[in-house]
């Protein structure tokens, strides 16, 4: 008898209209990206079929785009599978209807994101209770398991504060508690600690290494990093372009890698080369108005302990930076932002590979702007982040 609490079979996920036409591409062997050149759909998720142990820490890993988030989202069915199956606990979910569905994503599987999703209205315990309250429990019952899974997570004393006065890290404890007070039989995180400095990952990997122990939950955990999927993972699940590549535990994987791709993914050597500036910028504490006035502009690099700001102006259009000592002369002779903004600045996309930018990084006086293709700032890089990542 197996122990295995999801299982997956041949599961596939195509996004687009005219999927009978890419189906049969895909069948004939042409890979994906010809795929949604010809027909735009994108094959997203490609024949998967794995089982996931109860109590184990699975991590699935791959580049941007590889099909992690969609093949993460089957098991609760945010995503519903173009073909194929998926069981939890030997029940097919795709046959449960409405109620059965409902009570499965309210008390079976829970979900963390990167951006950890949290209410900002609410404060710490409000945000943990939320899921009780959506359950109907009464207030004492969500008061008392809410504060025992703060506490469990590291917060107890915070239970009142505001969100907003939080770190990263102690918002994504707050996910986190929130996720667990349901008390679920699976806990699904994608990329979780992506958007954490490094050393409050690190807390936090060790955080939830010690929360599933004392829980034993079974947690399906995405991440971009090799070193977090080895530390973390029972099993790690490697994807490339919608397919699973391998399936093994990190030592099987160091010591028989499937083949050139998850090679090049565990030769840290080569970790320029798999992560992508999405995956290591930040979101800038300081950003200013073109129309925000330079009195303004130096306290908010004062309160963020900056010497510089970016500047953006309709929908978040970069239009620059300007440096603390700038302002504060400006102000002296009543200029403007606009007299002293810096125009010509370094910018990057979020899809760059950090190989693409490591001599700007090396050299830029300000962290480089990470921009869309509209030019709207999406974060920012700096070197001290390119080269924490890597190391
Ligand atoms: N709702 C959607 N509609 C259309 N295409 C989608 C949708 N969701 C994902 N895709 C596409 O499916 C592919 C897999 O995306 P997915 O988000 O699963 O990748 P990922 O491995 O999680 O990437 P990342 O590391 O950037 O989060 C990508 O090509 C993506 O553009
Ligand atoms: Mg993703």
């Amino acid at each position: 008898m197996d122990n295995n609490i999801l299982s997956l079979r041949n599961v596939s996920k195509l996004f687009g209209s005219e999927k009978n036409k890419a189906l049969k591409l895909k069948k004939s062997g042409v890979d994906k990206d010809t795929i949604y050149e010809k027909t735009g759909v994108t094959v997203a998720l490609w024949d998967a079929t794995l089982d996931i142990k109860e109590g184990e820490i699975f991590v699935i890993i791959g580049l941007s785009g590889s099909g992690k988030s969609t093949l993460v989202r089957c098991f609760n069915l945010l995503n519903k599978p173009t073909s194929g199956q998926i069981y939890f606990q030997g029940e097919d979910i795709g046959k449960f209807n409405r109620e059965q569905l409902n009570d499965y994503r309210r008390n079976k599987i829970s979900m963390v994101f990167q951006q950890f999703g949290l209410m900002s209205h609410r404060n710490v315990l409000g945000n943990v209770e939320y899921g009780l309250e959506v359950k109907g429990l009464s207030k004492d019952e969500r008061y008392e398991k809410a504060m025992e899974m703060i506490s469990m997570v590291g917060l107890g004393g915070y239970e009142n504060e505001p969100i907003s006065s939080l770190s990263g890290g102690m918002r994504q404890r707050v996910g986190i508690a929130r996720a667990l007070a349901n008390n679920p039989e699976v806990l699904l995180m994608d990329e979780p600690f992506s958007a954490l400095d490094p050393l409050v990952r690190k807390d936090m990997q060790f955080e939830l290494l010690t929360i599933q122990r004392k829980l034993n939950k079974t947690i399906v955990f995405i991440t971009h990093d090799i070193d977090e999927a080895f530390k973390l993972g029972d099993r790690v699940a490697i994807m490339k372009d919608g397919e699973i590549i391998q399936i093994a535990t990190p030592e099987e994987m160091s010591e028989h890698p499937a083949d050139d791709y998850v090679s090049q993914f565990i030769d840290s050597a080569d970790k320029t080369q798999v992560i992508s500036v999405r995956n290591v910028m930040i979101t800038p504490n300081s950003i200013v108005r073109l129309k925000d006035s330079l009195n303004y502009s130096i306290n908010t690099m004062r309160t963020n302990g900056v010497s510089s700001a970016y500047v953006v102006g309709k929908k978040m259009k970069l239009e620059g930076v300007i440096t603390i000592d700038d302002a504060i002369q400006a102000r002296k002779k009543g200029l403007t932002i606009s007299d002293i903004l810096i125009r010509d600045i370094n910018t990057t996309s979020p899809d760059a590979l950090l190989t693409d930018i490591m001599s700007m990084a090396a050299e830029t006086p300000f962290p480089i702007a990470v921009v869309d293709e509209n030019n709207s700032l999406k974060g920012i890089v700096s070197k001290v982040h390119v080269l924490s990542s890597i190391l």
